[in-house]
Parts: C-alpha cells; structure tokens; sequence
C-alpha cells in the first residue's frame, strides 16, 4: 500500500512525524507493509519549487493508495497573489484528485469533557457529529476577479454549485447516514442564496431514494448557535465547501480542541486524502508543543477509509484512548492532575500503546 506523503509547513512536519510513528506500529503489530513516498506542496513547494502544487506532486499523490497531508501556509507566503499562496496548492490537489467529500467527525473523548469550553450539562448529553462538507465547489472554487469601478476596486468570489455536484456529496452523506443514525442536517442559506435553493431541490428528490434516512433542514445561521446549544440533535450534517469549512472549526471546540479533529478527504480517485483539520499553526511550529492526535487520528481514518483495515484503524483509535485514560495531555488540552506532555511524547506514547 504506497502512501503519499505530504509533511507541510508550519506545525504539519511534527505533527506527521508523530502520525508516521503510529503507522509504523501498525504495521509491526499487524504484520502490513506501507511504502512512503514525500512530496511537496504548499509553502515548501514554493521555496523548493516556485509554485504550491507542482505536476510532480499530483502525479505521486495520484499513483498512490492515499495520501496523507500535515498542514500547508504560513506568514510567509501570505504577500502571494490567492492562486501562488500555499492554499492554493491544497485546494489543487484536492481538486486535482477530485476529492468531493470532505468528513469531519466530531466526537467527545469522554475523558476530554472538562477541556471543552462548553458547560458540563451540554456535554453530558454526549454527541457524536459527522460533517460532510463539499470540498471542490462553491466559493472556493467558482470565478473569482476584480475589476475598477467608479467606487474603487469591485471583487468577488461566485459560489456555484450544479446539481450534480450536489447529487453526488448528498449521495455520500446519506450512504454515510444510514450506517450511523439515519438522520442528516442539511445546512444551507436557502432563505437568502439560490445555489442554496438548489441544494435543497437536489437533496429533496435524492432523499426519494433513501427513505430510512430521516431528513432536516437549517440555516447555517441557526446551525452555528445549535451546535453549541445542543450538539447532540445532530448526526450527519451535510453542508457546502464554505459552510462546512466554519462549522467544522467551530464543532472542534466541541471535541476541546482544533487539534482533536481529523478528516478524510475521498472522491472519484482511487487516492483519498487524509489530514488533520487544523492548519499550519506557525505560531506554535518546532517548539514541540502542536497536538499531534488530530494527525494520528487521520492516519486512522486512512486506514479505514483508505484501506478498509477497520482493526488496524480501531487500533489507533484505541491506542489514543489509552494515552488519554493514562493522564497524558498536550497543552490545549491541558487540565489539572495531568500530565503535560509535547508533540513528540504524545506520538510515542500513542504508539507505544499499539504495540502493546
Ligand atoms: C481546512 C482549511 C483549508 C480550507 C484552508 C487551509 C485552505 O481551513 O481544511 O479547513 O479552508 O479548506
Ligand atoms: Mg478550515
């Protein structure tokens, strides 16, 4: 199974190194090989190469089983013209890849509830979120210009979307919701926008097929404060690329922290992307202090999701679990009678746990 690697910038070359230790514990517990191949993208492909995605990375990324991503951008970078930035390089080889369907799950480590921000009563209640968010339409991706105008400079960013764009998400989040708890959220603006409305048509016919699955709608408004009010009325939430790019940071404080977050990436290619939803963090990057568990956590849903190894993902998941029963924090999420550990203790800690 080859693998390729993408390291990043900022806080994303310790965090992967912490995921590669954990992968290389399952594959000594599990007797599987894995073949690593690097490539560049983002701010270091821009030193190294002049521009964020060079061809060659779409062609390792493309010939392998999945590749897994750290983080990309920095400050230093952020003087580029949008399509040079390093963030421009993600969203290409998401594209590239046609990776549509981007999954966030947001669950709570029950020993975690006291790192969250939010009151103890909500969180008893537990919850367990999956977000699907569009990831290669919409704002992101539709025309983008400026021009002069009498009132100065005009910009702007068109948020598109045809309906088979969504017909294809909505089919991956309502399979998704059939084998959890059968209930989607769709998130939209329908009260304001029309690629909105056309969600809502789309996935209203769609949902023919998928009478099992109980269907509800909500303004994103309204879902930013339900979130927090009362997390667990939601199971699968299915929203688009911008959308779902703010909920998903806004859900990770649910979970206690940004650094909790994994995701996998999947779409028409056989190569699925997998990364944690953090970003490159530059202010925290080498001082051995980044969480690595959003990291690790995505290298679990590559192996279930990448390759279908469902033990081996288990595994992992398990093996955080017991970092966590067994005291061990990073500072975010840090509380009292701890221990604190950095970046790299805590991958070695998690993979020590695989191997035992
Ligand atoms: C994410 C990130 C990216 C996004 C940035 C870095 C372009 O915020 O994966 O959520 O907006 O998709
Ligand atoms: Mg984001």
């Amino acid at each position: 199974m080859k693998i390729a690697l993408i390291k990043g910038d900022g806080i994303g070359p310790e965090v992967t190194e912490q995921a590669l230790k954990v992968l290389y514990a399952v594959s000594e517990r599990f007797k599987c090989k894995f073949e690593y191949r690097e490539a560049l993208l983002g701010g270091r492909a821009i030193d190294e190469t002049g521009v964020p995605l060079p061809d060659e990375t779409v062609d390792i990324c493309a010939g392998s089983d999945a590749v897994f991503l750290g983080a990309v951008g920095g400050p230093k970078w952020d003087g580029l013209p949008g399509n040079l930035r390093p963030e421009a390089g993600l969203l290409g080889i998401r594209r590239a890849l046609k990776l549509f369907a981007n999954l966030r799950p947001v669950m709570l480590f029950p020993q975690l509830r006291t790192a969250s921000p939010l009151k103890a009563e909500i969180l008893s209640q537990g919850f367990d979120i999956m977000i699907v968010r569009e990831l290669t339409g919409g704002a992101y991706f539709g025309e983008k210009k400026r021009v002069e105008t009498k009132d100065g400079i005009k910009a702007w960013d068109m948020m598109e979307y045809t309906s088979r764009e969504i017909e294809r998400i909505a089919g991956i989040a309502f399979g998704i919701a059939r084998k959890r708890r059968k209930r989607i959220t769709i998130v939209d603006k329908a009260n304001v926008l029309e690629s909105s409305r056309l969600w809502r048509e789309v996935t209203g016919s769609i949902m023919k097929d998928y009478g099992d699955v109980e269907i509800a709608y909500m303004y994103v408004d309204n879902a930013a404060m339900q979130l927090i009010r009362n997390p667990g009325q939601f199971d699968v939430i299915l929203t688009e690329n911008l959308f779902g790019d703010i909920l998903s940071d806004e859900a990770s404080m649910l979970a206690g922290s940004l650094g909790m977050l994994p995701s996998a990436s999947l779409g028409a290619s056989k190569a699925c992307l997998f990364e944690p939803i953090h970003g490159s963090a530059p202010d925290i990057a080498g001082k051995d202090i980044a969480n690595p568990l959003a990291a690790i956590l995505s290298c679990g849903m590559l192996l279930k999701y990448g390759f279908g190894m469902e033990k081996e993902s288990d595994a992992v998941l398990e093996a955080v679990n017991n970092a966590l029963d067994k005291g061990y924090r990073t500072a975010d999420i840090m509380q009292q009678g701890m221990t604190l550990v950095g970046t790299e203790k805590m991958g070695s800690i998690v993979a020590e746990n695989i191997l035992i």
